[in-house]
C-alpha cells in the first residue's frame, strides 16, 4: 500500500505531533498470550517495517508486552527511528511468572517501567505515556487514580516522558487526572459491537483529546456479526475493514491501532483508509451497537 492511501484515514493530533489516524498497535507480536517470543522472528520485524513503509506513523505497544520482547523488536525492526513515528507506550501493569497481568503502581514500579521503556525502545524519552489503570484487569472500576498519576508526572517533568494518556479509565477518573497534568490520549475497550464509551468519545473530542480504542478488532476473537458481513460483502471489503472503516467514520478524534502479527492481515487492514460507508452502510453498522 502507498503511503498516500493511508493518509486518507486523516490525521489527528498526539502529543503535539501530527499522526494519521490508521496507526498500528504491536501486542500481538510477542508469543501467545502475549507472553514469550514470537513463533516468527523475521515475521514480527516484517510486520513492523511494513507499517512504516506504508506511512504508519504512529505505534501502540508497552514493556509489559512479552514481557520486553515487543519493545525489542520495535527496535531492531525500526530504529533509528524516523522522525515522524509517535511510538506510545503504557505502564501500570507487570507480568506474573505464569503470564498473569499483574497491577504495578508504586513510584518504583512506575519509575523502573519507564526507564525499562526507555531501555528496550533505545529512546532517552518517551513520546506518549499511558498509565494503564489496573483496579482491575478486565474493564475499568472507579478509585482515585491521584497517587499513580503524580508519580507519572513527575517523571515527565524529570523530562523521560513528553505526554501522558490513560488507559482502562472511567470519566471521573479522567477529570481527576486532567486536574493533575494534561491528558493527551484514552486507550479504553471499543469497537463496533462495544460501545460503552460512546459519550466518552464524544466528550473527548470536544476538548481535542484523542480517543485510542483498544480491541478496536475485538482482540483475540476478531469480532462477528452477520450484519457486518452483509454489509462489508455489498462494499467488496472485509468484515475488519468495514469495522475499522467505521471506527474512522466515528468521530474525527478515533485513532485505531489494529493489532496482527501478520504482514497480509497489516496490508488488509491499512486499506481500511480507502473505504467510504454509505450512509444506508452506517446505519445497520450503527444498528449492530
Ligand atoms: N490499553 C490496554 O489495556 C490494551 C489492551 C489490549 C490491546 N491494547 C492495544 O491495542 C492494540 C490492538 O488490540 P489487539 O491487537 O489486542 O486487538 P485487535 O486489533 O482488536 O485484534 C487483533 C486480533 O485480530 C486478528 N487480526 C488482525 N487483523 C486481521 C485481519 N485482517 N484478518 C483476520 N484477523 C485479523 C489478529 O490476529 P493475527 O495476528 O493473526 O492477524 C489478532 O488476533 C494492541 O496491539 C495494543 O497495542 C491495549
Amino acid at each position: 500500500m502507498s503511503k498516500s492511501k493511508i493518509e486518507l484515514s486523516g490525521t489527528f493530533t498526539l502529543g503535539g505531533r501530527t499522526v494519521k489516524r490508521l496507526g498500528y498497535g504491536a501486542m500481538q507480536l510477542a508469543g501467545p498470550g502475549v507472553f514469550g517470543p514470537p513463533k516468527d522472528h523475521g515475521a514480527a520485524l516484517s510486520v513492523l517495517r511494513e507499517a512504516v513503509a506504508s506511512g504508519v506513523d504512529h505505534i501502540d505497544t508497552s514493556d509489559f508486552y512479552g514481557p520486553h520482547i515487543t519493545n525489542r523488536l520495535i527496535r531492531e525492526a525500526l530504529a533509528p527511528y524516523p522522525r515522524d513515528l509517535v511510538i506510545v507506550t503504557k505502564i501500570g501493569a507487570r507480568r506474573g511468572e505464569d503470564g498473569s497481568w499483574l497491577p504495578a503502581f508504586s513510584p518504583q514500579e512506575l519509575t523502573q517501567a519507564v526507564h525499562d521503556n526507555l531501555r528496550n525502545l533505545g529512546l532517552e524519552v518517551l513520546d506518549v505515556v499511558n498509565l494503564r489503570i489496573m483496579f482491575s484487569a478486565h474493564g475499568p472500576v472507579e478509585g482515585s487514580i491521584e497517587a499513580p498519576l503524580t508519580a507519572l508526572a513527575e517523571l515527565q517533568r524529570k523530562g523521560l516522558v513528553r505526554h501522558i494518556g490513560l488507559s482502562n479509565v472511567t470519566p471521573t477518573q479522567i477529570a481527576e487526572a486532567r486536574r493533575i497534568t494534561p491528558i493527551v490520549c484514552v486507550q479504553n475497550q471499543y469497537n463496533l459491537v462495544h460501545r460503552t464509551d460512546d459519550a466518552l468519545v464524544d466528550a473527548l473530542a470536544r476538548d481535542g483529546i484523542a480517543y485510542v480504542p483498544f480491541f478496536p478488532l475485538g482482540g483475540f476473537n476478531p469480532l462477528q456479526s452477520s450484519t457486518l458481513s452483509k454489509v462489508a460483502a455489498r462494499l467488496g471489503a472485509t468484515p475488519l475493514q468495514t469495522a475499522l472503516a467505521w471506527l474512522l467514520h466515528r468521530s474525527p478524534n478515533i485513532l485505531v491501532i489494529p493489532g496482527t502479527s501478520s504482514v497480509a492481515h497489516l496490508r488488509e487492514n491499512l486499506a481500511a483508509a480507502e473505504l467510504t460507508l454509505p450512509d444506508d452502510a452506517l446505519r445497520e453498522l450503527n444498528s449492530i451497537g
